[in-house]
Parts: C-alpha cells; sequence; structure tokens
C-alpha cells in the first residue's frame, strides 16, 4: 500500500511566502479598488540588464543555426561561464575557488534543500532563528528534525539572532554537524565581519562540521572590510559549501540561475569512517537528477561579467540599495528601531508586538505588504521584514504609509 512520507506530516503551517501571498490575494479580492505596494516577498522589479538581454537573443540566435546549435549540455553547466565566476566572484576577491568547483543550478533555494541528499540519517543540524524558512523546511521534509513544539522542531540546535548580539550569532557550546549561514542575512539584513566568520569555520572544523554559506545577497555589501565570500576566510575550502545567486545580484528571478561551490578538498566520512569527496558525490547527483540550465539563460548570466555588464549590474543593485537607505532613513526617522538595508537588501524592523497582526495591519490600512518576523522564526516575533525591491515611486509612496502604521503604535 503506498504511503507518504511521515515527514511531510510534521509541518507546521503554510510556506511563510504562500501564506504572504495568500493573505494578500484575499484582501485584493475584498478590496478590488485598493492599490497594495508589495515589500513582503524579495522579488526583483527591475528589467535585466541590458548586456544579458543581448547575450540571451544572441543565444537563442545561436539554437536555430546548424554549426552553432547547442544540445545536452554539461550538468555542472558551461565552462564559459563557470570560469567567468570563478574569475570575477573568487580569484578577484583573494579566494581560491576554481571553474571545476562550481556547479550551475536554477537556484539557490533548489540547492539548500538539494544537498540533504547527502546527508546521513542522523545529522545533527544547525539553524539561525530567525531563518530563511526553507532550510527549516526542507530539513523537516528530509527527517532531520523532530515534532513541532512551542514554535520550534525538536532535534534542531536553534542560533539566537537578536538585538543583543546584533542578529549575528556566535556557535553553540554542543557539537553539530551541519549549519546554515546566511550573509547578508535573511531575514535581518545582518552582516558577519571577517572574525565573526573565523569563529565560525573554527567551530567547523574542530567539530567535523558542514557549513552551508548562503551568499545569494553578497554582491549588496558595499562595506570593503565585509567578507562577500566563506572562502575569504582560511581554512573554508575544508569545511564549507557556499550558494550564490543571480535572482537578486542581475534581477534573474524569473530566469533562473544559481550555482553551488564545492571545493575539492572537501572530504566527508561516510557511516564506517572512510572519506569521501564531497565533489565528486554531488557530481554523481547531479549528473543523475539534473540536465543543467539552457545555453541561452547560460549566455544571458556570463554577460554579466563583462565591461558594460557589470556597470549595469552595479546600477541595478545602486537603485535598490538607495531603496533600502530611503526606507531605514524614513524607520529610524519615527525612532522604531531598524537594523540592514545598508550591505542588504532587506530591513530588519522592530515595532514591538504581535509581526502577524502589525502584518495585516499594515495590508489593512495602509495596503503595504511586508513579511512578518515570526514566520521565520520565533526570534523574529516583534520584528517585520520589508524588501527594498521595488520601484523608487512605490518606495516613496509606502515610506508615508509605513511611517504611519508604525507611529499609530
Ligand atoms: C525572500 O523574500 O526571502 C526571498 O525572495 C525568497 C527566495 O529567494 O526564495
Amino acid at each position: 500500500m503506498f504511503q507518504i512520507n511521515d515527514n511531510f506530516t510534521k509541518i507546521a503551517g503554510n510556506y511563510l511566502f504562500a501564506e504572504v501571498a495568500r493573505r494578500v490575494s484575499a484582501f485584493q479580492d475584498r478590496n478590488p479598488q485598493r492599490r497594495v505596494i508589495k515589500m513582503g516577498i524579495g522579488d526583483v522589479t527591475e528589467p535585466l540588464p541590458e548586456a544579458s538581454i543581448k547575450a540571451f537573443h544572441e543565444g537563442v540566435d545561436d539554437m536555430g543555426r546548424r554549426e552553432s546549435f547547442m544540445g545536452y549540455g554539461p550538468y555542472e553547466g558551461y565552462a564559459f561561464l563557470r570560469e567567468a565566476i570563478a574569475k570575477n566572484d573568487f580569484q578577484s576577491r583573494g579566494a581560491d575557488i576554481g571553474a571545476d568547483e562550481i556547479f550551475l543550478s536554477d537556484g539557490a533555494k533548489c540547492d539548500t534543500g538539494s544537498i540533504q541528499e547527502l546527508f546521513g540519517a542522523n545529522v545533527r543540524i544547525a539553524v539561525p532563528d530567525p531563518v530563511y524558512p526553507v532550510y527549516v523546511d526542507s530539513n523537516v521534509m528530509a527527517g532531520h528534525s523532530g515534532l513541532w513544539k512551542d514554535g520550534r522542531y525538536e532535534g534542531f540546535v536553534y542560533l539566537d539572532s537578536t538585538p543583543e548580539n546584533g542578529y549575528v550569532p556566535a556557535p553553540p557550546a554542543e557539537a553539530v554537524d551541519v549549519i546554515y549561514l546566511c550573509f547578508p542575512n535573511n531575514p535581518t539584513g545582518a552582516v558577519a565581519t571577517r572574525e565573526q566568520l573565523k569563529t565560525w569555520v573554527d567551530y567547523a572544523r574542530a567539530n567535523k562540521a558542514l557549513i552551508l554559506f548562503d551568499a545569494a545577497y553578497e554582491a549588496f555589501v558595499r562595506d570593503p572590510a565585509i567578507p562577500r565570500s566563506i572562502y575569504e576566510i582560511e581554512g573554508a575550502r575544508e569545511c564549507a559549501l557556499e550558494f550564490r545567486s543571480f535572482s537578486k545580484t542581475a534581477g534573474f528571478t524569473g530566469v533562473r540561475v544559481a550555482f553551488t561551490v564545492i571545493p575539492r578538498d572537501l572530504k566527508v566520512p561516510d557511516s564506517t569512517g572512510k572519506m569521501h569527496s564531497l565533489h565528486s558525490l554531488w557530481m554523481r547527483r547531479q549528473a543523475t537528477r539534473y540536465n543543467g540550465l539552457s545555453y541561452p539563460v547560460q549566455k544571458a548570466s556570463a554577460a554579466i561579467y563583462s565591461p558594460e555588464g557589470k556597470a549595469q549590474v552595479k546600477t541595478l543593485l545602486d537603485f535598490y540599495l538607495e531603496n533600502a537607505r530611503l526606507v531605514r532613513e524614513a524607520i529610524l526617522s519615527v525612532g522604531v528601531p531598524c537594523v540592514g538595508g545598508e550591505n542588504s537588501p532587506y530591513l530588519w524592523v522592530r515595532p514591538g508586538g504581535d509581526s502577524w497582526a502589525f502584518f495585516d495591519r499594515l495590508l489593512n490600512e495602509a495596503g503595504v505588504v511586508c513579511t512578518p518576523g515570526s514566520g521565520f522564526g520565533r526570534c523574529g516575533e516583534g520584528h517585520v521584514r520589508f524588501s527594498a525591491f521595488n520601484s523608487r515611486q512605490n518606495v516613496q509612496d509606502a515610506i508615508a504609509l509605513i511611517k504611519q502604521a508604525l507611529t499609530k503604535g
């Protein structure tokens, strides 16, 4: 008799952004005339960089000619794109990552979940709280947790990110096997210093743990002292994977391009203690389950590393960062605590109280959508997240409405 995976029955509630979308759509059905400004999910609004559009077209034209037609590509992605990534995103910053250590994919979201196929059954997982809900939900589905109790899953080690620690948690006292870290952080926008990341790398090496470093928002870092890759930290090649995405960097949420870095020297034991290359195992998994990104998409991606592409991406990121600055300034001007928004497109705001109640009030009274902090974890209660991905007009209009809602208390 067919039975479902019991772990799916442990999942508490809807996927956060699906629940936000459900409430927004119900509001729009009830109020078809009302304008809604969406600052909830971090979805880009500005068109793709010109250089990518041009390369995209060229890629499509190549597919239309016998001499340049492309069939199946390499599972890990074309060398022309992986080489551009290795050179521009890593080697230029002193991070020793080669093109053969990069695996292209259609999303960091998918990769942070799929990588769990390589984990042993009894791994102990540490996640920050608040956290990008994908890390938690996907590990519950994979059977790495116990039951949902008092707002948390049993079996996970939660790393509290609070105003007291500047939303950057320190390693736990106990040993864990897998640690999810995300900097610049989603949802708090916090960034980790070199010293803070070194503490994590040292902890992982001492405990033979694996760091899963999500750097999807690294392109927003403007402070030169802040590391943009875990591989800027000595020893990280032995203990860390890194997830990157073109979604926010180049406005590719609708195009779908990301990549995972797995250093060749990262060796992991099986249940008998025999060591294996995680890189080789992931290559084996990808060859079995995945056929890579389309050729025109990879052409469009590589174009962001051309001189014009780089300039256009910088303009795009500067635009969103200016949005973030405007929102941050407005929120701080009414005396409400707010972090993030400086090296990040997210603002983590602390109006206090029930965060879903604030979400509902802001939506119903002002027509502005945020993301309730408690949706990211227990430590997110009392907070809400604003995304700076929007048109300037929408941001300017939303600011006045947000200030009004925050001062009404
Ligand atoms: C977010 O709003 O946290 C992100 O857009 C979600 C994602 O990238 O999947």
